[in-house]
C-alpha cells in the first residue's frame, strides 16, 4: 500500500492548478442515466472515486469513452468523459458496489424516474457518522414512489411514472437535493423543493440538467422549482472547480507560509473559508488566474469556526482548518454541526504534537510552537489531507499511511505540492 513521506518546514511558493470538483462530477455522471443520448463531461478529475463510479454505471449498462488528449491538453488538465445510457440493462445497484462509495446510492433517482423502478443497496455505515438516507427516500415518496426496504435494499417503484410534488427538507441535505432534482426533472408536473441545499455542486447539477432540457428555477437558493419534462437529451457540460481542493491548498499555504496562486478556481465558491483565513492573518486576493494566497512573516491568529451548509464554512474543510489552528498563536474552537463523528483526525494530529480537546461537537485547539513528524494515518479523505497539512509544518519526517483515502479525492496531491517546494514523495508498496 502506498504511503506519503513529508519532510516539513519548507514554505510553498508557485502555482497550483485546481481540478474539477469531485462532488460535482459524481452527481453529473449519475445524471447520464436520465437520457438515452450522450452526456459529455469536461474537466472531470482523475480520481479513484470517479473510476469507481464508472464501474458502477457500467453495471447499469452505461457505456463510456474517455476522450483522447486534445492538442494542448496534458494529464494535468481534466479529462473529458462521454457517457451513454442508451439501454439500461440492470436497475439493481448491489451492495458490493454501493458500499465502495456512498454517492452511488443516488442512482436510485434517475433509474426510478426513467424506468419506473430501482433496487439499490443501502449505503451502510460510514467513518464520518451514521449518514442515513431517510430524507432521500422521503423526497422520492413525495413524488409518488412506493418504497420498501428489504434485506438491506431500497426497492423503489413508480409504475406509472413519478408525479411532481412538494418536498420540504427538515434539514439541508446535498444528496437529498441532488436526488430530488434528478427525480423531479422527469416527473409529471411541478415539484417545489423547500430548504434545498445551496452548494455550488447543486447549482452545477441544475445547470447541466437544464442543458439536457430540464426546466429548473431557483438553484442556488433554498427554494427550487422544477417543471417536469417527458424526456431529456444529451449535452456537454464542464465540471466546476473543486472548492474543497482550493480551500485545502489555501490552508496548506497559510500553514507553511509563502505565496501561491491557485489557478482555475473562483473565490465566490468558498468565501466563508477565505474570510476565516483572512481573520487568521493570511492575505487572500482574487486575481485573473484564480486566487492568490500569501503569508509572509506574520504568525497565525486563532479563529473560531462553526461548520454549516453553504454558504457557511464547509464541513469538508474542517479537518484542514483544525490542522492550521494547531500552530495558531492562541486557542481556537471548532464546532462540527454537519456530521457527528467527524473528528477522527484529532488523535492523529495529537501524534504530531497538537493539543486538542474534544467535547461533543466542539474541539478546542491550543496552538503550539512546533509540531514534530511521526507516522500517522486517517480513515477518511479530508482527515488524511489535514495530516498532510500538519506534516508540511512539522519538524522532521512524517509518513502518512493509507494513501488510498487521498487518492479518492485529491488529484496528483504530492506532485502539486512538490512543485511549490514541499519535500513530499509517494513511497510505493
Ligand atoms: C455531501 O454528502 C458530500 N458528498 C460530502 O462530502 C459533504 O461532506 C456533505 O455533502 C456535506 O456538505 C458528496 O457530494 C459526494 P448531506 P451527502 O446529505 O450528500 C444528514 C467528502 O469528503 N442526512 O448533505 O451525503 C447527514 O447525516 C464528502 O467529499 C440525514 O439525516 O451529505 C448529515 O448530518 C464527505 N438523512 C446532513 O444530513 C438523509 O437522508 C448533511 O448530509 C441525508 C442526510
Amino acid at each position: 500500500m502506498d504511503r506519503i513521506r513529508i519532510r516539513g518546514g519548507a514554505p510553498l511558493n508557485g502555482t497550483i492548478p485546481i481540478s474539477g470538483a469531485k462532488n460535482a462530477a459524481l452527481p453529473l455522471m449519475i445524471a447520464s442515466l436520465l437520457t438515452e443520448d450522450t452526456l459529455e463531461l469536461v474537466n472531470v478529475p482523475r480520481l479513484a472515486d470517479i473510476s469507481s463510479l464508472l464501474r458502477i454505471l457500467s453495471n447499469h449498462g452505461v457505456d463510456h469513452t474517455i476522450a483522447g488528449k486534445r492538442p494542448g491538453q496534458t494529464t494535468e488538465t481534466g479529462q473529458t468523459i462521454r457517457l451513454s445510457a442508451k439501454t439500461i440493462i440492470d436497475t439493481t445497484a448491489p451492495y458490493e458496489l454501493v458500499s465502495t462509495m456512498r454517492a452511488s446510492f443516488w442512482v436510485v433517482a434517475p433509474l426510478l424516474a426513467r424506468l419506473g423502478e430501482a433496487k439499490v443497496s443501502m449505503p451502510g455505515g460510514c467513518a464520518i457518522g451514521t449518514r442515513p438516507v431517510d430524507l432521500l427516500i422521503m423526497a422520492l415518496e413525495r413524488l409518488g414512489a412506493q418504497i420498501e426496504i428489504d434485506a438491506g435494499y431500497v426497492l423503489a417503484k413508480a409504475p406509472r411514472g413519478l408525479k411532481g410534488g412538494e418536498i420540504a427538507f427538515p434539514k439541508v441535505t446535498v444528496g437529498g437535493t441532488h436526488v430530488a432534482l434528478m427525480a423531479a426533472a422527469l416527473a409529471d408536473g411541478t415539484t417545489v423543493i423547500e430548504n434545498a441545499a445551496r452548494e455550488p455542486e447543486v447549482v452545477d447539477l441544475a445547470a447541466c440538467l437544464s442543458k439536457m432540457g430540464a426546466r429548473i428555477e431557483g438553484a442556488g437558493s433554498a427554494r427550487i422549482v422544477v417543471d417536469g419534462v417527458s424526456r431529456l437529451h444529451g449535452a456537454t457540460h464542464e465540471v466546476l472547480p473543486d472548492r474543497i481542493e482550493t480551500g485545502t491548498y489555501a490552508m496548506a499555504v497559510a500553514m507553511t507560509g509563502g505565496e501561491v496562486t491557485l489557478e482555475n478556481t473562483r473565490p465566490e465558491l468558498l468565501e466563508s473559508a477565505l474570510d476565516v483565513l483572512r481573520q487568521a492573518g493570511v492575505e487572500v486576493s482574487a486575481v485573473n488566474e484564480g486566487i492568490r494566497i500569501r503569508r509572509n512573516g506574520g504568525g497565525i491568529a486563532p479563529v473560531d469556526v462553526t461548520t454549516d451548509p453553504f454558504p457557511g464554512f464547509p464541513t469538508d474543510l474542517q479537518a484542514q482548518f483544525m490542522a492550521l489552528m494547531t500552530r495558531a498563536a492562541g486557542t481556537s474552537r471548532i464546532r462540527e454541526t454537519i456530521f457527528e463523528n467527524r473528528f477522527m483526525h484529532v488523535q492523529e494530529l495529537a501524534r504530531l504534537g497538537a493539543r486538542i480537546q474534544l467535547d461533543g461537537e466542539t474541539a478546542t485547539i491550543e496552538g503550539v510552537d512546533r509540531l514534530k513528524g511521526a507516522p500517522v494515518m486517517a480513515t477518511d479523505l479530508r482527515a488524511s489531507v489535514s495530516l498532510v497539512i500538519a506534516a508540511l509544518a512539522a519538524e522532521g519526517e512524517t509518513m502518512v499511511n493509507r494513501v488510498y483515502h487521498l487518492d479518492r479525492g485529491f488529484e496528483r496531491l504530492e506532485d502539486k505540492l512538490a512543485r511549490c517546494g514541499a519535500a513530499i514523495e509517494r513511497v510505493s508498496g
